[in-house]
């Protein structure tokens, strides 16, 4: 070590030694058993010499011999060459883990981690694995997960595409399946979660958990599976509102219906002529604001999603297998994005409601499991902060055990308010500046200094920031189907049942 502050660490190198951003290095102290951890921001060239600028002269030297056909001898002067790296402190590991107050000594020695170094991170590191502790890109035998106590926190996966959402999103999936002590909701709009998507991957359907995961789907799926309804009346203004744009008159003639025909309000506006409508409800709306709200039924009514039938709503089976601290799929690929936003917002909205009144029950509420619900593409319905159910659960979600999983690839478009809420960020490679600043400026940890290893990371390549870790950690999530594997060697998949768990699969 050769400098130069509590809060940037340089040391030389020998010439030619491999060295990485993003690397995590020990810098030792001989008068005392606590040593520093260390992340590689910069690795600068340098060289032993009095003059100044000397390797610009000897480059001269060496381009004039070229055009001379003049040999230069390197060997001669590589005894002169050094890199040196420029690190950040991550904080002192001595009886306990603790920021750094203290500078090295003089010249303390500077080393590669091994695993041990890193003992104390494993209490702050939590039971749903996703992948191994990461030094540069050297992966370490050290599994990497999140806490269950994240899940209410709300938790972010960002990246640009391509970078590894979908398989880290497969692997939370996997560890909660394997630990059954989560409720997690998949809302899967890209059909890609179930059986892998490509005939080369993996789904949720290899893992063979049939106790701990349920799928509902709109399309045919190879395997069981039930088929995804809405009831027409637990769709709610609110639900509706988040879909379209309304104006007050619109607004004001659904609940005056609502008031009107009771729980049947949206079966009765769609099946009722215009005429009727505006008489029922006393002459108070005109026909043109009936007629916008009717033809925008009518779109929702054509689809398969709504049904008139409470009974066969899958909202209140959802919500039990999520208690249940089962993984919930729900594949809404072949449906229209409105159907989709719908089912997001009644489901989420049910969810979030259910675990509210049970709130006052305090025995059954101490035992529910956190329940975490995943939106792709999520910076389409966290854009603006007031209204919506999500923007309701990203402030009030952690008092209620329900958490977000916000999945996207353009986090500059969430509301930087909802964003915020937001306490452990899983950053993959992110290509756009303005990504990476808004993160940066939300994290719970501080990652500005990470900018540069954040531009650097490859698919699969993550950092976790997150309040329930030192600092932000950096991991190789496990390929999905390699984690898969090893899951199945461990625990192999019990014989398959004949009859689907408590009535559906
Ligand atoms: N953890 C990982 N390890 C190795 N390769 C990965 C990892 N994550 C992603 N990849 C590679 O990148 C590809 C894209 O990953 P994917 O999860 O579909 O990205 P995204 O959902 O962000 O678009 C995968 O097909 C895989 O080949
Ligand atoms: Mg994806």
């Amino acid at each position: 070590m050769v400098g130069n502050s509590v809060m940037e660490t340089r040391f030389r190198m020998n010439f030619g030694e491999p060295l990485q951003v993003g690397e995590m290095l020990v810098v030792e102290n001989e008068t005392s058993p606590d040593r520093y951890l260390v992340r590689v921001m910069d690795i600068e060239h340098g060289a032993d010499s009095d003059q100044k600028g000397w390797m610009e002269t000897f480059a001269g030297q060496v381009l004039r011999g070229d055009a001379n056909n003049v040999d230069y001898d390197l060997e001669r002067i590589r005894p002169q060459l050094f890199c040196a790296g420029v690190s950040i402190p991550l904080g002192c590991i001595g009886s306990s883990f603790r920021k750094t107050k203290t500078i090295p000594n003089h010249f303390a020695k500077v080393r590669r981690t091994d695993i041990t170094d890193y003992e104390f991170l494993k209490e702050s590191l939590g039971d749903i694995q996703v992948g191994n502790l990461r030094s540069g890109d050297q992966v370490l035998d050290f599994p990497v997960g999140i806490t269950g106590q994240a899940i209410p926190h709300h938790i972010g996966i960002f990246a640009t595409t391509g970078m590894g959402k979908s398989n880290l999103m497969k692997n939370l999936a996997l560890s909660c399946m394997s630990l059954r002590k989560y409720g997690f909701l998949i809302l899967d709009p890209h059909g890609e979660y179930y059986d892998g998507g490509e005939a080369k991957k993996r789904g949720l359907k290899h893992a063979g958990k049939s106790d701990a995961l349920v799928v509902f789907s709109s399309r045919k799926l190879d395997g069981p599976y039930n088929s995804l309804h809405l009831a027409a009346s637990e769709i709610e203004i609110a639900d509706l509102e988040s879909l379209y744009e309304m104006t007050g008159a619109q607004k004001e003639c659904m609940q005056s219906a609502q008031y009107t025909y009771g729980d049947n309000w949206l079966v009765e506006l769609n099946d009722r002529p215009v005429g009727t409508i505006v008489k029922d409800l006393k002459e108070q709306y005109k026909d043109g604001t009936v007629s916008v709200i009717k033809r925008r039924l009518e779109n929702l009514f054509r689809l398969d999603l709504i049904t008139r039938d409470p009974k066969l709503s899958v909202t209140g089976n959802i919500i039990d297998a999520l208690h249940d601290g089962k993984v919930v799929l729900a594949d809404t690929s072949n449906m229209y994005e409105e159907e989709e936003l719908l089912i997001s917002t009644v489901l989420s909205r049910a969810i979030f409601q259910r675990n509210k009144e049970l709130y006052g029950d305090k025995q059954r509420f101490d035992r529910l499991p956190p329940v975490l619900i995943a939106l792709e593409e999520a910076q389409r319905v966290l854009t603006e902060a007031k209204g919506s159910i999500f923007a309701q659960i990203a402030r009030e979600g952690r008092k209620f055990k329900t958490g977000l999983c916000a999945v996207s690839q353009q986090p500059k478009l969430i509301d930087t308010e909802i964003i915020s809420q937001f306490n452990t960020l899983f950053v993959l490679g992110l290509a756009d500046r303005k990504d990476r600043e808004i993160l940066k400026n939300s994290a719970k940890q501080d990652i500005s200094q990470l900018e540069n290893e954040i531009q650097m990371l490859m698919p699969g390549e993550a950092l976790i920031a997150s309040p329930f870790t030192p600092f932000a950690v950096p991991v190789k999530i496990h390929l999905y189907e390699d984690y898969l594997a090893r899951e199945l060697a461990r625990a192999p998949p019990k014989a398959a049942r004949t009859a689907p768990d408590r009535g559906f699969y």
